[in-house]
């Protein structure tokens, strides 16, 4: 266990913001990883209307099974939005999930509204998933000063990996 100075207490504690019991960070690691969290939250409720949208619109003679596969993924992505969510309210931020905001400013592809095949749909969700990945980890690598975040977000790429294997693996 590591023992602490009175003056080193004295140090760490005026350094970090603890505002209506918001989390005791600094206003910069705040500032960073509320960035992340409301850019992730923006990916993943339109990801998650976007597998939604495939997963009536589809066609083909796999129909079923992708239309209860993709019912399955958006499904599981409820948790993880409501997660990212809480987790800036925690930080003392708001949560932005209205839908003119998420469509302005997620960088998923909504599709169309229309029907489409079935390996259309599967590529296309392919993309979603690999773009939302991509920009997930970049913040991973940005939110090291907030453990709690951090965690947050890996745990979320944990399972973005596992669904978009498990797309992926229908084109193979
Ligand atoms: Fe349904």
């Amino acid at each position: 266990m590591i023992a602490l100075t009175a003056a080193a207490v004295l140090a760490l504690s005026s350094s970090i913001a603890l505002q209506d019991g918001a989390a005791p960070l600094e206003q910069e690691v705040v500032s960073t990883s509320s960035g992340a969290l409301q850019a992730t939250l923006y990916d993943l409720i339109a990801l998650k209307h976007a597998v939604h949208q495939e997963h009536w619109n589809i066609t083909g003679s796999d129909f079923y099974q992708l239309h209860e596969f993709y019912g399955e993924l958006y499904t599981a992505l409820d948790a993880p939005i409501d997660e990212v969510a809480e987790r800036l309210r925690a930080l003392g931020q708001p949560a932005d999930g209205r839908p003119a905001a998420v469509a302005q400013k997620s960088g998923v592809s909504a599709p169309p509204a229309d029907t489409r095949a079935q390996e259309e749909t599967l590529r296309a969700l392919a993309a979603a998933y690999d773009g939302v990945r991509t920009r997930l980890y970049e913040r991973i690598g940005n939110t090291g000063g907030d453990m709690p975040t951090q965690d947050l977000l890996i745990g979320t790429a944990f399972m973005l990996d596992k669904q978009a294997w498990m797309v992926r693996s229908h084109l193979q």
